[in-house]
Formats: C-alpha cells, structure tokens, sequence
C-alpha cells in the first residue's frame, strides 16, 4: 500500500526496470530452450503441488497434474505426509490414476503388488515366482515433500532441499500471514493451452494491458495500472491499485487491509502466478508439454465463513466463471495463444517491451539465469 501512494506521489503509475528490453521471440518456440528450462528450471526447484487441504488426513491425496514428474502426494496412516513416484516397482505401472476417493493402500492394476500408504510393499502376487526377491529393496520411489505458507510443495529431485523458509523468503511470510492454509477449495480445473507456459505467465506481469484487453471486465476495478512490485530472489510479489484505493487515505495506515484496495500477486517461481483477490484466491500452475503446449491448472480457494450456505456458493460460481473463464480463459490466455500462434510466421524477432513491461524481463532474466 504505502509503495502504491509513493509511486503516486512521484507521479509514476508503475515501478519497473527503466529502459526498453528486447525478448527474442526463440523463447517460446525453440524446443531447445524448452530441453535447458527442463534441466534448469524444473528440476532443482521446490514445485507446488496444491493446497495443503487436499491431503487433510491419511489416504487423502493428491496427484501431479504432469507426467513429466509423475508424483502422487499422500498422508500415511502416521499422518505424515510422503510424496512417491506413481509407478509400480514391477513394471512400472501407474497405481493411483485419480478415481480412488480415498487410499487405503496402493494396489496395481496390472499384476496386484500392494503397497502400504508409507511406500512399503506389502505383498507380491504368486509371491513363489519371485524367488530371493527383497521386498525392502522394492519400495515406492520417494520425493521430497513438506507444507509451507498453506501448499503443498515436491522436489523433483529426490535428493533435492526442501528449505521453504530460505526458497521464499518474505513470500512465505504473506502467505503465513493472510492464513492461506485455513482456506477450502471451491473448484479445480485443468486445461491445455496452445501458448508457452511463459507466454501465459507473462499476461500476469504487467498492467499495461489492463485498460484494452480487459476494457469491459477488469478495467473499472483496477486504477489505470497502478502497480507496485518487490522480488526476493526468484519470487515476484505484484500490487494493483484497485480504484477505491484513495479512500485509504482518509484512515489510519495501521488500519489499512491491503485487500479492500489492491489485489495482490505472487509468481511462485518458477511456473506458480498465486492471486489474493479481494475475497478468494487463485492458484494457477503452468506446466510445460511443448514449446507451445502448456497444462494450466486452477484451483480456486476461498475463507469459508466468507461463503455461507447456498448464496455462497452461488457467489463462488458467479466468481469462477467470471475470473477463470472470461478473464483469463477469454482475455488473457486467448490473446497469449494468438501471440503464439502468430510466431509460426511472425513479424517479430524479439518482442519489444516498454518501461511498463519491464516484470516481464525480470521473470524472463531468472530463467535464463538458470538455463542448462
Ligand atoms: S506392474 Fe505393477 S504389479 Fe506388475
Ligand atoms: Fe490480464
């Protein structure tokens, strides 16, 4: 808040790198550049794997939304929580395909090895055909996996550090502090949209767009793209300017609730855009299938007492629709997807962005940073 009236006062609506940057458009094409950000990006980073209330009590799970890292998060009967391959130690089938309501164990389907909630293996079909096997040395494969800030977070790597408090910083503090873990889920979608996962993250990052794109949804609720911005390493944490934004000056700051007059966004990186909206939250996470292949899921999450009864959750309806399907359905990943379409026979080496943009190039310098 107190960054949003400090830009006003130097009569700048936006805080940003300060000079014209060069993209070349190769980042969201090249299959090449797809192979690094897999090596680089997506496979020493702590990802998220959803809200923490998906894994409420053992048996409870919740299963990757990418075959790439192809993980089912559980709780054993201790409580703890494990995240396994969901591959079978046989012949490598997939055991939990998502139908199951709850898990009592992990049965495979193709020749019945049963594995208890805590990875063991239990007991092998025609256990005589397997003479002088180890059953200890046929446990689920595990990855590393915790709760932090109301999420669920895996490493791909199974050696790789889960320190949530040093990864994120000052972004776990928010979400510690606006109670992220205390919310219940209204809704998840998954859907595959034709724009590079960057494409899509990157319609988040800058509000430029705001009054032309969004002329007839989101504009009247935002001032003009008045955003503030702070990083802590990777992360990114954005404010909007809502348009009521000045009748905060008419209290006291100490008072001041950052939601009634902003909207506040986080890129989680690498592929998490977290958004507290004035009264719900959007997780969406983007996972890469090709250069020009993206899986995006949203998981909407909202404070139960801010939805009671019926009017609730036809209120939560009204909201999902809006947000998931005109706003970023129709506006924003509809237009990233033209833009992709587009580089099949482009007009553009490199995309262009202005001192408003400059997010954008932020984001974009973390990934290469981390290229391999
Ligand atoms: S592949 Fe799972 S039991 Fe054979
Ligand atoms: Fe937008």
């Amino acid at each position: 808040m107190k960054g949003l009236f400090a830009l006003r006062e130097q009569g700048r609506d936006q805080e940003m790198l300060g000079r014209v940057v060069e993209v070349p458009v190769s980042n969201y094409t090249d299959a090449d550049i797809l192979d690094r950000e897999l090596a680089g990006v997506f496979r020493d980073y702590p990802l998220v794997a959803g809200h923490v209330s998906n894994v409420a009590e053992p048996g409870s799970y919740l299963l990757s939304d990418w075959n790439r890292i192809p993980y089912v998060v559980t709780r054993d009967r201790q409580g703890r929580l494990r995240a396994f391959l969901n591959q079978c130690r046989h012949r490598g089938a997939r055991l939990v395909k998502g139908d199951e309501k709850q898990l009592k164990a992990f049965v495979c389907p193709f020749h019945n090895w049963v594995y208890d909630l805590d990875g063991s293996l239990r007991s092998i079909s025609r256990q005589e055909d397997f003479p002088g096997i180890d059953p200890d040395q046929y446990g689920l494969k595990e990855l590393p996996v915790t709760e932090a800030g109301g999420l669920i977070w895996v490493h791909p790597d199974p050696a790789g550090n889960l320190d949530l408090r040093a990864y994120l910083g000052r972004m776990l503090d928010d979400l510690v502090e606006f109670e992220v873990d205390q919310l219940v889920r209204y809704r998840k979608t998954k859907v595959v949209k034709n724009a590079n996962w960057k494409l899509l993250i990157k319609t988040y990052l800058e509000g430029y767009h705001v009054p032309y794109l969004h002329r007839s949804t989101l504009s009247k609720a935002f001032r003009k793209g008045v955003l503030s911005y702070f990083e802590d390493g990777p992360h990114i944490r954005m404010c909007a300017a809502r348009s009521n934004i000045e009748e905060a000056l008419t209290t006291e700051p100490d008072s001041w609730r950052i939601l009634e007059y902003a909207s506040v966004y986080y890129v989680l990186f690498p592929n998490t855009f977290f958004i507290m909206h004035p009264d719900y939250v959007s997780i969406n996470i983007f996972w890469p299938e090709a250069p020009d292949r993206t899986i995006w899921t949203h998981e909407m999450m909202y404070r139960a007492a801010d939805f009671p009864g019926e009017e609730g959750q036809a209120a939560l309806a009204k909201r999902f629709a809006f947000t998931n399907d005109v706003v970023f359905g129709g506006e924003d990943f509809a237009v990233a997807e033209d833009v992709q379409e587009n580089l099949r026979y482009g007009a553009n080496e490199v995309h262009t962005l202005g001192l408003a943009e400059g997010l954008l190039a932020i984001f974009q310098q973390s990934i290469d940073d981390r290229l391999r």
